[in-house]
């Protein structure tokens, strides 16, 4: 029997030398993510990489990064629908001139991996174990945040303690007083008051998600996670298990992925706290004033991208059956991508770096300015300009789905 912190277990039941994630286990074949849901997910984050691109500038080289990238789907679908798309420049307002190099040849697409490069994955895309040291693009961690290993902390008489984990059981005992470190974060971002209360320390993915930002010298990076925020962290914590498409009590032997939610305000505000840049600076992206950050659902964010899940009217089934009930599909594969009780209840972070945020996630004033952060924190304390009050779901900060003006999706006609 070995009993251990729930960090170090899960660190090794995933990703050590057996691990669940290490020994190559496909992430399809134990649950279902949104890349697994639809191809409609790849068609939506084009269009977003499309409006990147033109922020940019049309970089000759457009990085397209996938953290935690599974299988490498996410990348291999975007790449084939962006050969497939219509545009070669010079059609639409933001289009490169005609001649210039379509956005596919331009594309530099990046799995970061742990799990082996799967046979057969397109050439274009490489695949490594580390994140790129200089991004200029899209970054994507679509439910890479929530499997980043993480301790859990219970109040006792004496103080906040860690809790052990008897690895071949899954059995908990109270260990080791928490570090001060870990007191740090838990006093700023979720507060034990009663004995008994339990928090899962988000400290690992904060630095993960900072180091990430750092790297990242201009474009947008969205982390989509199921998450939470200090107004409503979940009381007993939200560690679990899954294997062979069912959840499974989360014992760290190796034998299931575990995974647990992600403290999407403590992560929104990393980057801007800890420093770090990609400029060399070592001032930061949030000190240089180049980041702005947004907190939305997936919900808000495909539906003001372009899937907003409208079935086709009766009448095409008349003169066009195939055409209907392959729109009738799409539009059941959206309304999956953006059930609020579903995958569209998924946090979407977004950090954008020397570019704005998208016009169709700017979300009206309620937008964090990196350069103005201080120690300010989403949805528990005050912003500047009092634009978070405390308490209100993140939900609440989104904008109105405008449906006058064309979308990503229609702009671009990607998919
Ligand atoms: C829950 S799966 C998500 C897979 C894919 N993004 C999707 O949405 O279908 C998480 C993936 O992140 C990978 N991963 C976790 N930590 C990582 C790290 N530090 N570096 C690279 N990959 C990591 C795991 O190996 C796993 O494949």
């Amino acid at each position: 029997m070995v009993w251990v912190t729930w960090r170090a277990a899960m660190q090794e039941a995933l990703y050590g030398s057996r691990g669940f994630y290490a020994r190559g286990e496909p992430p399809a074949a134990h649950f279902r993510t949104s890349v697994h849901a639809s191809p409609r997910y790849a068609a939506a984050l084009l269009a977003l990489l499309r409006e990147i691109d033109v922020s940019l500038g049309h970089p000759a080289r457009l990085d397209l990064v996938d953290i935690g990238a599974g299988r490498g789907e996410l990348l291999s679908q975007m790449l084939g629908l962006a050969r497939r798309g219509p545009l070669s420049g010079g059609q639409l307002p933001g289009a490169p001139p005609a001649g210039y190099p379509s956005l596919a040849e331009r594309i530099s697409p990046h799995a970061v991996e742990i799990t082996p490069r799967p046979d057969g994955l397109d050439a274009q895309i490489r695949w490594s174990r580390s994140v790129p040291s200089r991004i200029t693009g899209l970054v994507i961690a679509n439910e890479w945040l929530d499997t980043i290993p993480l301790d859990v902390a219970e109040l006792t008489s004496d103080g906040p303690r860690l809790v052990l984990v008897n690895t071949a059981t899954g059995a908990e005992r109270p260990g080791p007083p928490a570090s001060g470190g870990d007191r740090a974060w838990l006093r700023q971002w979720w507060p034990l008051r009663s004995i008994g209360d339990r928090a899962e320390i988000g400290s690992a993915r904060c630095a993960a998600w900072a180091d990430v930002i750092g790297k990242l010298a201009g474009g947008l990076a969205v982390g989509v996670d199921y998450g939470h925020v200090r107004a409503g962290r979940p009381a007993g914590g939200t560690l679990a298990g899954y294997r062979d498409g069912r959840p499974v009590r989360p014992i760290p032997d190796g034998s299931c992925d575990i995974t647990a939610h992600v403290a999407m305000d403590a992560c929104a505000v990393a980057p801007a706290s800890t420093g770090t840049g990609a400029t060399g600076t070592a001032t930061g992206t949030g000190a240089t004033g180049a980041a702005q950050t947004t907190v939305t659902t997936q919900r808000v964010a495909l539906r003001a991208l372009g899937l907003r899940g409208s079935r086709p009217s009766l009448g095409q089934a008349g003169h066009d059956p195939q055409g209907y009930l392959a729109a009738l599909r799409r539009a059941a594969e959206e309304s999956e991508l953006t059930d609020p009780s579903g995958l569209g209840g998924f946090s979407w972070l977004v950090h954008a770096v020397r570019v704005p945020l998208p016009a169709c996630l700017t979300l009206g004033g309620h937008t964090l300015g990196g350069h103005t952060l201080g120690g300010d924190t989403l949805g528990g304390r005050a912003v500047p300009g009092g634009l978070m009050p405390a308490g209100r779901a993140i939900d609440a900060f989104a904008p109105a789905v405008d449906g006058r003006s064309a979308t990503p999706l229609e702009r671009w006609a990607d998919g």
